[in-house]
């Protein structure tokens, strides 16, 4: 194409004109190669090549100060101009749009020959996942459940449970005092009370819980969870308590586990009884978790106390019931093989996601 200067020979032209023109051409070569969006050159062309304000169009103007037979020379220098600046600006918006697009491939690459990324899933927790199932094999057998509350008073903690002030039973549990008269419950026992002055016989509900005692070693932690039992109608012996303690036990701990009652104390039991069980992982040989007895320690039960049954106005001569608590973090450590207690309260992840079921 030729260029504005060859064009602009003639006499004619005025000076004005010809300088227009090549200031012009000279400032589209000189800022063109500058632009590297799309967007940014688009404002460029506009300032040059707008069909109304363009440098251009403002050019088409002076048209009418040059003379008459000069006109069409000098118009068709300016459309000449005007084409040699469309096609400069078209080329230009082409190779940025390459590089854009080019840009922004090598932004959004992926490689799906890569490994996906492990997605994590949520985990119940240990002492969750043996509350749901304590929960699952005791409503099974009718139990309701009733969640006490974590802070108690005396009287409902130890009192009621025939655990006066200056009974030796007390030194049993290290309690922590919020006040003279409140303090966090050492046990979910305090909950029975609740349940039996709150409801007549027949009773039979299941309490988990948090409880809490001054202790902390590989085996105990001074928050823990308890799971409460507690049967009342007429009639109830031991041997409903041991019968319903086979049932769980084998739901719990697998087919064939078998339970045994060793004579034991607590004051709001009578008889008490520590309650073992075969032990599942050797069948009663002795093995390392059993401590080479063949039996394992899950839970302490007894006969509620008549002193407890008649501080929650229930007459023991119509009346008795049964009573257990275990430890879950206990069961949830035998259960899994876990030797810290610590574990369970840590709140590592890894340690969690194991126990997905
Ligand atoms: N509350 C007792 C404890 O914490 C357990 C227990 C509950 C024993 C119910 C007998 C009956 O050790």
């Amino acid at each position: 194409m030729a260029t504005p200067e060859e064009k602009l020979s003639f006499a004619a032209a005025p000076g004005s004109v010809r300088e227009r023109l090549l200031a012009i051409r000279e400032e589209v070569e000189k800022k063109i190669g500058t632009y590297e969006s799309s967007k940014s050159l688009y404002e460029f062309r506009k300032v040059i090549l707008d069909n109304r304000k363009g440098r251009i169009a403002e050019l088409m103007q002076i048209i009418r100060e040059v003379p008459k037979e000069d006109r069409p020379a000098v118009g068709k220098f300016i459309n000449e101009l005007k084409e040699w600046a469309t096609v400069r600006f078209q080329e230009t918006d082409e190779r940025i749009r390459k590089q854009e697009l080019l840009k922004k491939n090598a932004a959004e690459d992926i490689d799906v020959t890569l490994p996906a990324e492990e997605t994590k899933f949520a985990a119940l927790h240990p002492d969750t996942l043996v509350i749901n199932e304590l929960i699952d094999v005791f409503a099974g057998m009718g139990f309701e459940i009733y969640e006490g509350r974590e802070i108690e008073n005396d009287y409902y903690n130890f009192t009621a449970l025939n655990t006066p002030k200056d009974h030796p039973a007390r030194d049993m549990q290290d309690t922590f005092y919020l006040s003279e008269e409140f303090l966090l419950r050492t046990q979910t026992s305090a909950g029975q009370i609740h349940v039996m002055e709150a409801k007549k016989p027949p009773i039979k509900v299941l309490s988990p819980g948090k409880v809490f005692r001054s202790d902390d070693d590989a085996t105990h932690s001074p928050m823990f969870t308890q799971m409460e039992g507690l049967v009342v109608d007429r009639g109830i012996s031991v041997c409903d308590l041991q019968g319903m303690l086979d049932t769980f036990s084998e739901k719990i701990f697998g087919k064939g586990v078998k339970t045994r009652l060793r004579p034991s104390y607590f004051p709001f039991t009578e008889p008490s009884v520590e309650v073992d069980v075969s032990c599942f992982a050797c069948g009663g040989k002795g093995c390392k978790l059993c401590k080479g007895t063949g039996w394992i320690e899950v839970l302490g039960a007894g006969i509620v106390n008549r002193h407890v049954l008649e501080n929650c106005g229930i007459d023991p001569e119509e009346y008795s019931g049964f009573a257990f608590g275990m430890g879950v973090e206990r069961i949830a450590m035998l259960k899994y093989g876990i030797n810290n207690i610590k574990a369970l309260f840590e709140s590592d992840t890894r340690f969690a996601s194991q126990f997905r079921d």
